[in-house]
């Protein structure tokens, strides 16, 4: 898995032929009063990828600090790389269009580089086929999923048309999800790793665990005179994701970059195989035995639980 191909790389290709920074800023859980100082903050130490969501609630904000980095100069809209995502309550094919239309508004932007559809649920072929169409307008270059298991992207190649570029899901030392990345790379589709850290902050997770705190991360960074963190995201790239770490510190908004002109050695690679396993967003909001769209975990995750 320590591929030293991608050890220096700072980006991924797409099956669209887009290249994908390796590194984004996450804004999940992160607060409309301080995502805008997070997104100028990562921009000026060289971030060009922001991973937003129409559901995070601070869409407007996070357009506020882009236009003005755009008027500053301190970057270009074409060098930067903006995904969204398409609410569950917006999925159902009539509302897809103009779903996109109110995040462009908020972003304050004519198009974004990835929209992808936030989770799979009640009408996933319909709600696909409405995205597709976005394709053709030019106000999505890429489109794509989050949270799929294998069997429901399987299940999507069957009709899709345009296969998801990315499906973008949990995935830290934690839970590693190697069947699902085999499956996505034999079909051409990258995997990008939300809550890289584990979400340290998240207090609401029914499963507690610390991965920054891990023997196995301690232990790594410290031979390598990193922070555990960094050893985090460095796994991440080095395993072939892109990983979309969240802070809302410019410290720690620096750290987080600073992934690429190192790498794990191979010996202390394979120590991360040791890492008991378990997934810290279940999602058991939408796995509900009365109201559905899936009655359990189990067919929400199709058994990746
Ligand atoms: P903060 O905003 O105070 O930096 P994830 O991306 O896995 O969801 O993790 C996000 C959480 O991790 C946030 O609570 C964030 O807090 C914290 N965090 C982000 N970067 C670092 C870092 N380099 N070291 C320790 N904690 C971090």
């Amino acid at each position: 898995m320590g591929d030293v191909s991608v050890s220096t790389s700072l980006s991924f290709e797409l099956n669209t032929g887009a290249k994908i920074p390796a590194v984004g800023l996450g804004t999940w859980q992160t607060s409309p009063g301080v995502v805008g100082d997070a997104v100028k903050a990562a921009i000026k130490v060289g971030y060009r990828h922001i991973d937003c969501a129409r559901a995070y609630e601070n869409e407007k904000e996070v357009g506020l600090a882009l236009k003005e980095m755009f008027e500053m100069n301190v970057v270009k809209r074409e060098d930067m790389w903006i995904t969204s995502k398409l609410r569950v309550s917006d999925c159902a094919p009539g509302k897809v269009a103009g779903a996109l239309d109110s995040t462009l508004q908020d972003l304050q932007l004519d198009y974004i580089d990835l929209y992808l559809m936030h989770w799979p649920n009640a009408d996933i072929p319909s709600t696909w086929k409405a995205m597709e169409k976005l394709v053709d307008t030019g106000k999505v270059r890429a489109i794509g999923v989050s949270n799929f298991s294998s069997k429901k992207l399987q299940d999507m190649l069957a009709y899709a048309i345009v296969v998801p570029a990315v499906n973008q899901v949990e995935r830290h030392p934690v839970w590693q999800q190697h069947n699902l990345q085999a499956f996505c790379k034999s079909k051409g589709i990258h995997v990008s790793a939300y809550s890289p850290l584990g979400s340290p902050g998240t207090e609401w997770f029914k499963v507690k665990v610390k991965i920054l705190e891990h023997p196995v991360l301690k232990q790594v960074a410290k031979e390598l005179g990193k922070t555990p963190a960094q050893v985090a995201l460095r796994w991440g790239v080095q395993s072939g994701y892109s990983v979309l770490p969240k802070s809302s510190s410019e410290d720690r908004i620096k750290e987080n970059l600073d992934v690429f002109d190192w790498s794990i050695p191979q010996e202390l690679f394979d120590k991360f195989s040791q890492i008991e396993q378990v997934r810290l967003l279940r999602g058991d909001f939408l796995a509900n035995p009365t109201r559905g769209p899936f009655k359990s975990l189990e067919e929400l995750w199709d058994g990746e639980i």
